[in-house]
Formats: structure tokens, C-alpha cells, sequence
């Protein structure tokens, strides 16, 4: 059976990509290495939307998570963190492990942070030093306002803004300069289809500032290393050289297509996908605060997600991802991310309803696929 790995990370990696990775290794001290890695970060910083170095980390995204911390905070800081599913928990944990003490403002799973309560809580708690939030909470699939929280943080300048935006970033626009950023992540295994193993970061002079004063440990995540040599067009450790030839190609490939068709491909695909499934009769769980990366659907009371989940795989060689601790049974999650396309959408759509009418789940029998294929035409 054919394997569709549809899950929000990793995602499918198209030929194009596996082919420049499959060619033979090259050495990373050489100039051929020096322009790659080069024309990566060039290629990054129009993503990231920053004139600012985007450093490329040997890590997952939660490196680059763990980085933003120990590179910028101190011991006994505090930070407020957004926490409206497993990633905003992470970025609890995350701070626990470094003593970095947390305000946290818990955030109901499916909805967004109010801007204004992130306000209310800085106003009330003039000692806080950070805003931890996700751009898109991949285990809710919302997304959080960032735009109208660097509103609030841009003018302060002892509070920095640090977004995870490892399912955001090449899926829509997140604009680091622009809204006031003062650090923003991505991962490999995202949008920017390629296999996991690179996380992105990119700091403001803001934050760089507070790199200046941060006295929490690190060593092979110091930033301030990454920085000095991404300068010099190198790593300071032997960066993933596979994995940095592939992203190369990937962001020749953007730069081809354009990031606004880009980001309409990812949006197109979620509407279909989120009204489709609406015509079932499921739920879009992250209704009014959708991120386009994913659509998470949640099921009816009666029907456990987890068996949606099993069926797809079993009978279709479809893998999507379940929903987590609270949510575990109730949703499941299809990705928009990375070398998917209109037949993709269609296949998990077809899968789940043929699903649910073995569950005799009562439903017009194509209907969920033939309206996600009257939106998926416009791509
Ligand atoms: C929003 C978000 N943050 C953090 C992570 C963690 O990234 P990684 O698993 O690459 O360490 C993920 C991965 O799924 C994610 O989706």
C-alpha cells in the first residue's frame, strides 16, 4: 500500500528536493559549501521578511525554541506564555528547565489569545521580560494574533516578543520587521517541505540586546556564535550539509513561484479542507482563528477521532495526525504544509467519509468532497 503522510509535520517532500540531497556529500569548510549556505540565509530572509541574519541550526524547532531562551533571558526572569495547547506547554517546560520563571496566561484549546489580555497581563506585571506565544498552535490549529501583540510589545523596550512560528513561516505571512518581531522560529519539516533536522531563527536588535546581558548556560545553541559565523557564510559546528543543500533548493523554488502564491496555495487548500469537512457535518475546532498550515476537524460526540485516524491508515495507507491529551479522540489533523496538492485533500476527504459511513454516521455521501473540490479548483 501507498503511504500518504499527511500529518502536520514532517510532511512530504517533493522529487525535486530528495534528488539535490541524493547527490554525493561535499565538504562544508569549502567555498562551493560557503554559497549555498549563503544563498540559504539570503533565501531565508525573504521568508522570515527581515533584513536581519536568519541563523540555520542543526536542530529541530525546538532547538531553535530552547535557543531563544538561554540566549536571551536570565535566571529568575520572567515570561509570559501563551498557552493554548502542547506547544505553548513546551514553551513552559522550556523555561522551567532554565529557572526562568512563567506568567502563565492558559488560552482555551481551539481559540486565540486575546492581544488585550497580553497587555493587561505586561501592565499588571512590569517585571515580565518576554511574550512566548505560538503563530500557529499545530496541536489546535489556531493562530494566534501576532500582528496585534508586537503592537504591544514594539514599544517596550525591556519586553521582547518571541514567536514560534515553526508552523507558520511559509505557510502565511508572518512579517519579523514589519510588525516588530523580536524573535521568530521555523522547522524544516513544515513548510518548507523538507525532511525535519533544521530549525531558522532570526533576532531583532532588540533581542540581540538582551543576548548582551543573558546569563543562562549554552553552548552548541549559542546564538551569538551562529551569528558571528553565518556572517562569514559558515556554522560554527558542522552544519546538516545534506540538509542545507535541500533547503536551497527549496527556496530557489519560492523564490520562483512567489511567496503570495505560496501562501494562497496553503489557504485554498485549508478552506477546502475546513468547509468540506463542515459539509459532513464535522467541525472546524479552530473556527474564526484558523491557521492555513492545518486544518484540525473535530468529530461529533458519538465518533472517536481515533478511530478516523486508525481507518485512514489501515484502508488507505493515509496518515494523519490525532489529537492530544484533552483532544485526544475528539480531533484529528491534516497538514497544508509541503508537497501536498488537490488530490491529497480529496483522498483524506473520501477516506473519512467512507469512515464515517461505516460508523453510520448519517451524512449526504460525497458531499464533503464535492465541495472541497469546487474550492480546491482555484488552485
Ligand atoms: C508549533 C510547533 N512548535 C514546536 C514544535 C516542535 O518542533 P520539533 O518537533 O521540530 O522540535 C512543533 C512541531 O510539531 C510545532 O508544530
Amino acid at each position: 500500500m501507498k503511504n500518504y503522510v499527511l500529518t502536520p509535520g514532517p510532511v512530504p517532500v517533493p522529487e525535486f528536493v530528495m534528488l539535490e540531497m541524493a547527490k554525493p556529500i561535499i565538504h562544508h569548510r569549502t567555498e562551493e559549501f560557503e554559497e549555498i549556505f549563503h544563498n540559504a540565509t539570503e533565501g531565508l530572509k525573504k521568508v522570515f521578511m527581515t533584513k536581519e541574519e536568519v541563523l540555520i541550526l542543526a536542530s529541530s524547532g525546538t532547538g531553535a525554541m530552547d535557543a531563544s531562551i538561554c540566549n536571551t533571558l536570565s535566571k529568575g526572569d520572567k515570561a509570559l506564555v501563551v498557552n493554548g495547547g502542547k506547544f505553548g506547554e513546551r514553551w513552559l517546560k522550556i523555561c522551567s528547565a532554565y529557572g526562568v520563571e512563567t506568567e502563565e496566561l492558559k488560552v482555551e484549546w481551539g481559540k486565540a489569545v486575546s492581544s488585550d489580555e497580553i497587555k493587561n497581563t505586561l501592565d499588571n506585571n512590569p517585571d515580565i521580560k518576554a511574550v512566548l506565544v505560538q503563530a500557529s498552535e499545530t496541536s489546535t490549529g489556531v493562530e494566534h494574533p501576532i500582528e496585534s501583540i508586537a503592537k504591544i510589545t514594539r514599544n517596550r523596550d525591556d519586553v521582547l516578543l518571541i514567536v514560534d512560528g515553526i508552523t507558520a513561516v511559509g505557510a502565511f505571512p508572518v512579517e519579523f520587521d514589519k510588525w516588530g518581531i523580536d524573535i521568530l522560529i521555523g522547522g524544516s519539516q513544515k513548510a518548507f517541505m523538507m525532511p525535519p533536522g533544521l530549525s531558522f531563527i532570526v533576532l531583532s536588535q532588540k533581542a540581540w540586546a538582551f543576548a548582551e546581558k543573558s546569563d543562562l548556560p549554552k553552548f552548541y545553541l549559542d546564538l551569538k556564535q551562529a551569528h558571528k559565523n553565518s556572517l562569514k557564510r559558515t556554522s560554527p559546528w558542522t552544519p546538516a550539509v545534506t540538509l542545507v543543500i535541500g533547503l536551497n533548493a527549496v527556496l530557489k523554488h519560492f523564490d520562483e513561484i512567489g511567496l503570495d502564491a505560496l501562501y494562497k496555495r496553503h489557504s485554498i487548500m485549508s478552506e477546502a479542507t475546513t468547509t468540506g469537512f463542515e459539509a459532513i457535518g464535522l467541525t472546524n475546532f479552530a473556527k474564526g482563528c484558523t491557521s492555513t498550515a492545518l486544518s484540525v476537524i473535530k468529530v461529533p460526540e458519538e465518533i472517536d477521532a481515533g478511530k478516523i485516524v486508525k481507518g485512514l491508515k489501515n484502508q488507505y495507507g493515509i496518515i494523519v495526525a490525532g489529537g492530544q491529551d484533552q483532544a485526544k479522540g475528539k480531533i484529528f489533523r491534516v497538514t497544508h504544509m509541503g508537497y501536498v496538492d488537490k488530490a491529497d485533500i480529496i483522498a483524506v476527504i473520501a477516506g473519512v467519509e467512507s469512515i464515517l459511513s461505516d460508523l453510520q454516521y448519517n451524512f449526504t455521501k460525497g458531499i464533503g468532497v464535492s465541495t472541497a473540490n469546487t474550492i480546491l479548483n482555484q488552485l
